[in-house]
Formats: structure tokens, sequence, C-alpha cells
């Protein structure tokens, strides 16, 4: 059974930046973005050392850059270019006419 949460309108997301919303209950916003016009939604947290991707993340074409050590991560398959261990999450997105869901389990 997924989790499904509202995480904000789709036009607040917004291609080539990363939004992050707070879910209520989640310790982490949801970053969302726009990869070719579709929502893209991950966990706002690196998993390389547990920082926060709305204060160090930022969007290189379809690829997320965690600026504390330069890690990137590829958002189509969320393969870390750094360290094949490292995997960043991307959620099931969902769109309810203009509303962004996104399963978290
Ligand atoms: S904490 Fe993000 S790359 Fe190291």
């Amino acid at each position: 059974m997924a989790l499904r949460v509202r995480v904000c309108r789709l036009a607040e997301v917004v291609a080539g930046e990363l939004r992050a919303f707070p879910v209520t209950g989640v310790t982490w916003p949801v970053i969302v973005t726009l990869i070719d016009g579709a929502p893209v939604a991950m966990p706002g947290v690196c998993p390389h050392d547990d920082v926060a991707l709305a204060d160090y993340g930022v969007l290189n074409g379809a690829t997320v850059i965690c600026r504390v050590h330069g890690y990137g991560f590829e958002l189509a398959t969320g393969r870390c270019e750094h360290d094949p261990r490292l995997y960043l999450r991307r959620y099931r997105v969902t769109l309810l006419d203009d509303d962004v869901w996104v399963d978290l389990l």
C-alpha cells in the first residue's frame, strides 16, 4: 500500500530549480522539479551525508549536484556519478488536476 501525500500545486514547480515542500510528519521536505515538462520528486536529503538538498542541491540539466562534496545524482535513475553505492530515491508522482501527489512509501 502506498502512502500518497499532496505536496504542492504543479504551478509551484519550476524547470531548472529544486523546490522544497514540507510534508507534515516527514523529517525532510520533498524536492520537486520538472524534467522535460514532467514533475520529478525526491527526498530533500543528500544520500551521502544527510544534508539538506534544499540548501546544498543544485540542478545541472537532469542531474542533482550536492555542493557539500560535489556528488552528482542522475534524476532518471537516481544513480550517483561519484559513488555507485549511493542512490537518490525518486518518489512516484501522480498528478490529480493541478496537484502534485507523491508516494512516500
Ligand atoms: S553531503 Fe552531499 S555530496 Fe556529500
